[in-house]
C-alpha cells in the first residue's frame, strides 16, 4: 500500500485531517509536527509545514528522508488567476512552477532556474486523473479546474501584479509553497499533486475575501482528500 505525504502550509489546512486519523505518532521535527498514522487501512504522514517555499521544500524533504512516503499531495487554498475560477472552487495541478525566481541577469526567462533541467513540474498524471474523478463524485456542484499552480513567497492581493502572473505564466491560481513541494519531488524522483479551493482573487478584495471563505474552501479540500485517500 502506498505511504502518502500530505502538506498543508497552516494548521487550519490539515488539523481536520490530523483528526480524523487512526494510530498517530506525532514527532517534532524541524519545528514541524509530522502526524504519522493512517486512515481508513491507508498509510499517511500529516504535517504542517509553515507557509511559504523554504518551509514547504524543508517538509517534503524530511518525508522523504524519515518516512519514505511513495507521493506526496500539497493541500490548502489559494487565489484564483481567472475569471472563470469562483471562490471555493477546486484547482488541481497540472504542474507548477515559482513567479518569483528572476535571473534574466543571467539571460534566463522569468521562472526558470538556473542550472536546473527543469522549472516547471508535472503533476502525476493518474493521480490528477483520479482526484479530478473523486471530485465530480464528492464535490458535484463546485467548479473543478486543472491547471497551473504558480507559486511565490508573496501573498498576492494587488490586480496589477494578478495580471502580470496571467500574463507572464498562464497560471489557474496561485499560492506560496506548491511548486516548492514539487520541486523536491522531482530531485526525489516521487510523485506530487496540488489540490487548492479558492479562499480569494488574488486581487484588491484577496485580504477580505481570505478571511471570510478560507473555512469553507478548506471544507471542500478536505471532503475531497477523505475520499481520495481511500482510492490510492
Ligand atoms: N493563498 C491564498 N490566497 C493567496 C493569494 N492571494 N496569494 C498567495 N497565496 C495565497
Amino acid at each position: 500500500m502506498k505511504k502518502i505525504g500530505i502538506i498543508g502550509a497552516m494548521d487550519e489546512e490539515v488539523n481536520r485531517l490530523k483528526e480524523m486519523m487512526q494510530e498517530v505518532k506525532i514527532k517534532n521535527i524541524a519545528s514541524m509536527d509530522f502526524y504519522e498514522g493512517s486512515f481508513e487501512g491507508s498509510p499517511l504522514v500529516v504535517v504542517r509545514s509553515g507557509i511559504g517555499k523554504v518551509n514547504a521544500a524543508i517538509c517534503t524533504q524530511i518525508l522523504v528522508d524519515l518516512y519514505d512516503i511513495d507521493l506526496v499531495i500539497n493541500t490548502g487554498v489559494a487565489g484564483s488567476l481567472r475569471n472563470e475560477i469562483n471562490i471555493a472552487d477546486i484547482v488541481i495541478s497540472t504542474d507548477a512552477l515559482q513567479h518569483d525566481v528572476d535571473a534574466r541577469g543571467f539571460g534566463y526567462e522569468l521562472g526558470v532556474i538556473p542550472r536546473m533541467e527543469a522549472s516547471i513540474f508535472k503533476a502525476d498524471n493518474d493521480l490528477l486523473n483520479l482526484a479530478k474523478s473523486v471530485c465530480k463524485e464528492v464535490l458535484p456542484s463546485l467548479g473543478v479546474y486543472t491547471g497551473r499552480v504558480v507559486s511565490g513567497d508573496q501573498f498576492i492581493s494587488d490586480s496589477k501584479k494578478k495580471e502580470w502572473l496571467i500574463k507572464t505564466f498562464d497560471g489557474y491560481c496561485t499560492e506560496m509553497e506548491g511548486a516548492a513541494i514539487a520541486q523536491a519531488a522531482y530531485l526525489n524522483k516521487i510523485p506530487f499533486l496540488i489540490i487548492r479551493a479558492i479562499s480569494d482573487k488574488a486581487d484588491h478584495s484577496a485580504e477580505m475575501d481570505y478571511t471570510e471563505f478560507e473555512k469553507i474552501a478548506i471544507d471542500n479540500t478536505v471532503k475531497l482528500l477523505r475520499a481520495l485517500i481511500k482510492k490510492i
